[in-house]
C-alpha cells in the first residue's frame, strides 16, 4: 500500500472534549465536509452511547457517500447491535470494536480477567462480521499493556475477522521511538498480520501525538486516526492538519502521502471551530493565526525577496487564500447561498433566510463582509438548534461613573415575554445577572473570551464562553458587530444546551456529552 489511510474521529474522539457538543445537523455539514476534503474513513459515533448518537451516525450513513462511515463499539453484544444497525444504509460501513488490553484497565476498570478479555474480543469481532465485511479492532491503552498479550490479543481477532488493526496510546504515553518499535514489533510478530492494516490513534498528553503517528508510520502504519485541530480527550488527539502536512511537506522524508485535499483544511478547521466553540490557538501550527505571519525584520526582509526562506509551506497549500469576492450591502441572497457552498455549508432554506437577514444587517454597517464574519455569523445564527430561550433585546448603561446596569427581554420557550434588569461590576456582568433573573439556572462561568474576527473598528466581536453546570461544560458561542449583543447571544446558546441537556436526562434517556 502506497499510502496513509486518514481516519477522522473529530465526530465521535473529538465530540468528547469538554462542552464540545454537536447537534445532527452540524455533524452531517462537518462529515460532508471531511468527505469532500478527502479523509478516508469518518467515525461518525458512538451508537450504543445515546440516542442522539445513534441517530447522527444512521444519518451520516445514509447522507454521505464516497467514504467509508465507522461507528464505535464496546466489545458487549448491545454496542454491536446498535452499530450494526446505525449503519446499515452506509454504502462502506465499518464498525470499531475496542476493549482494554493493559492490566491496569483489566484489573480497575473492566475487573476481567486476561482469559475473559480474549474470549470477549474474539467474539464481538466475529459478532461484528456478522454485520459488516470491514472489522476494526482496538485494544485499548496497548501502550501500557504487556506486550506478550497484546500481541496475543491482536492474533485472536484477526482470527475472529478483524480487517484494521488500531493501537491505541489512550492516555498518551507513549514515545516515538519506543511506538515505532511497537509497531515494527506487532509486524513482525503478530501471525496473520499482513492480512490487516496497522493503525494508529495517539494522544496529545506530553504533546507528542504526531510525532508518535509518524514513528508508527515510518515503521509501517499505514493508518492514522486524527482530528480536526487536535480536539478530543483531555488534551486530544493527533491533529489532522499537522500529521497530513508533515507527510506532505516531508514526502522526501517519509516517502508517503494521503489522499486529503490540503486546500480543504484551513476552511474545515474554521467549520468545526465555529461549530464545536473550541477556539484555535494563534500560534497552532498549520491553522493558527499566526501560522504563516512572520513579525521579525529579519524573517520578513528574507520572505520578501524569496517566500520560502522562511515559509516551508505555502499557505494556499492550506487554503488559507484571500476570496476574491467580496460581500457587502448590494450582494443577493444567490450570490451569499453560493458563498455558503463554496465553505462547505449547505443550509435549509429556513436557515439560509436567517443567515441572510444577519448578513444584511451585518452589511449595512460593515463595507465589506468577510469569509470569517459569514462564518462567525453561520456559527451564531444557524447552530442554535434548541432556541429554548431567544434574546429579543439587551440594552446597558456604564461609563466610568455610573454603576453598569442592564435590561433583558427574552422570549421564553412558551412565547411569553420575560423583561428583567440587573446591575454588575461591568457591562458584561450585568446583562448576565439579568439573564439569570429571568431564565433562574444556576450555573458557574468558567470562560469567557472575546475575539475581533477581522481588523478594522467595524468588526465583528465574536464571544466564546464556557458555563459549568451538574457537574457538565457547555460552551457557547455569539458573534456581532456590537459585543455586548455578541456576549448575550453566547451565553443564551449556553443555557439553551444546558436547559435541552437537562430535559434529556429527566426524561430519564442518557445525557447527550456537552
Ligand atoms: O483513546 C482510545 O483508546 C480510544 C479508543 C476507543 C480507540 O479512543
Ligand atoms: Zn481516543
Amino acid at each position: 500500500m502506497d499510502r496513509v489511510l486518514i481516519f477522522d474521529t473529530t465526530l465521535r474522539d473529538g465530540e468528547q472534549s469538554p462542552g464540545c457538543t454537536l447537534n445532527t445537523a452540524e455533524k452531517i455539514t462537518i462529515a460532508h465536509q471531511l468527505q469532500r476534503m478527502g479523509v478516508d474513513i469518518i467515525e461518525a459515533g458512538f451508537p450504543a452511547s445515546s440516542p442522539g448518537d445513534f441517530d447522527a451516525v444512521q444519518r451520516i450513513a445514509r447522507e454521505v457517500r464516497g467514504v467509508t462511515i465507522c461507528g464505535l463499539a464496546r466489545a458487549v453484544p448491545l454496542d454491536i447491535d446498535q452499530a450494526g444497525e446505525a449503519l446499515r444504509d452506509a454504502e462502506r460501513p465499518r464498525i470499531h470494536v475496542f476493549i482494554s488490553s493493559s492490566d491496569i484497565h483489566l484489573a480497575h476498570q473492566l475487573r476481567k480477567s486476561r482469559e475473559k478479555v480474549l474470549e470477549m474480543a474474539a467474539e464481538m469481532v466475529a459478532r461484528a462480521r456478522g454485520f459488516v465485511e470491514d472489522v476494526e479492532f482496538s485494544p485499548m491503552d496497548a501502550t501500557r499493556s504487556d506486550p506478550e498479550y497484546l500481541m496475543q490479543m491482536l492474533a485472536i481477532a484477526i482470527e475472529a475477522g478483524a480487517t484494521t488493526l488500531n493501537i491505541p496510546d489512550t492516555v498518551g504515553y507513549t514515545t516515538p521511538y519506543e511506538f515505532g518499535r511497537l509497531i515494527a514489533d506487532i509486524r513482525a510478530k503478530v501471525p496473520g498480520v499482513e492480512k490487516t492494516i496497522i493503525s494508529v490513534h495517539c494522544h496529545d498528553d506530553l504533546g507528542m501525538s504526531v510525532a508518535n503517528s509518524l514513528a508508527a508510520v515510518v515503521n509501517g502504519a499505514r493508518q492514522i486516526e486524527c482530528t480536526i485541530n487536535g480536539l478530543g480527550e483531555r488534551a486530544g488527539n493527533c491533529s489532522l492538519e499537522e500529521v497530513v502536512m508533515s507527510l506532505r511537506t516531508r514526502k522526501d522524508y517519509y516517502k508517503i502521502d494521503t489522499r486529503v485535499d490540503t486546500t480543504q483544511i484551513y476552511k474545515t478547521s474554521r467549520m468545526v471551530s465555529n461549530y464545536t466553540g473550541m477556539l484555535v490557538q494563534a500560534n497552532k501550527a498549520i491553522v493558527g493565526a499566526n501560522a504563516f505571519a512572520h513579525e521579525s525584520g529579519i524573517h520578513q526582509d528574507g520572505f520578501l525577496k524569496e517566500r520560502t526562506t522562511y515559509e516551508i509551506m505555502d499557505p494556499t497549500a492550506v487554503g488559507l487564500v484571500q476570496s476574491t469576492l467580496v460581500l457587502g450591502k448590494h450582494s443577493g441572497r444567490h450570490a451569499f447561498k453560493a458563498r455558503l457552498q463554496e465553505l462547505g455549508y449547505s443550509l435549509s432554506e429556513e436557515e439560509l433566510g436567517r443567515a441572510f437577514a444577519r448578513f444584511k444587517e451585518v452589511a449595512d454597517l460593515k463595507k465589506s463582509v468577510t469569509d470569517r464574519d459569514i462564518e462567525a455569523l453561520i456559527a451564531d445564527e444557524v447552530r442554535a438548534p434548541a432556541e429554548i430561550y431567544r434574546l429579543d433585546h439587551v440594552q446597558v448603561s456604564c461609563g466610568d461613573h455610573s454603576i453598569p446596569t442592564a435590561t433583558v427581554r427574552l422570549t421564553a420557550p412558551d412565547g411569553a415575554v420575560l423583561v428583567d434588569s440587573a446591575h454588575g461590576t461591568g457591562p458584561v456582568d450585568a446583562v448576565y445577572k439579568a439573564i439569570n433573573r429571568v431564565v433562574g439556572v444556576p450555573n458557574r462561568l468558567t470562560e469567557y473570551s472575546v475575539q475581533s474576527v477581522t481588523a478594522g473598528i467595524d468588526a465583528i466581536g465574536e464571544v466564546s464562553i464556557r458555563i459549568e453546570a451538574d457537574g457538565r461544560t457547555y460552551s457557547g458561542r455569539g458573534a456581532n458587530t456590537d459585543i455586548i449583543v455578541a456576549s448575550s447571544r453566547a451565553y443564551i446558546n449556553a443555557l439553551n444546551k444546558l436547559i435541552a441537556n437537562r430535559a434529556l436526562t429527566t426524561e430519564g434517556q442518557p445525557a447527550v456529552a456537552s
